[in-house]
């Protein structure tokens, strides 16, 4: 089964969507991000559920996130 989230927004560089699930990493400015969401997301669907999160991105124009989960 996939989940997958499109948004219409600021889209990513190859150098940051490269960084995305890195703990603690944001391209937010300072006091703005903590780099978490993805990085605990991605645990969680790895970790937990034995599945996958990726993303991929068109700068200034979109991104769009997977998750692909094994159901019994
Ligand atoms: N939907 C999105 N569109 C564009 N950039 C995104 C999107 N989601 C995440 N990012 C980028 O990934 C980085 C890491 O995201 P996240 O782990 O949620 O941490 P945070 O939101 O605290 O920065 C963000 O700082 C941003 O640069
Ligand atoms: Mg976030």
């Amino acid at each position: 089964m996939w989940i997958q989230i499109k948004d219409k927004g600021t889209g990513m560089s190859e150098e940051i969507i490269s960084q995305i699930f890195d703990f603690s990493f944001t391209a937010k400015a300072i006091g703005k991000g903590t780099g978490t969401g993805l990085s605990i997301s991605s645990h969680i669907v790895e970790e937990t559920q034995g599945g996958s999160l990726t993303g991929s991105s068109v700068l200034r124009e979109e991104t769009e996130f997977t998750i692909a989960l094994h159901l019994e």
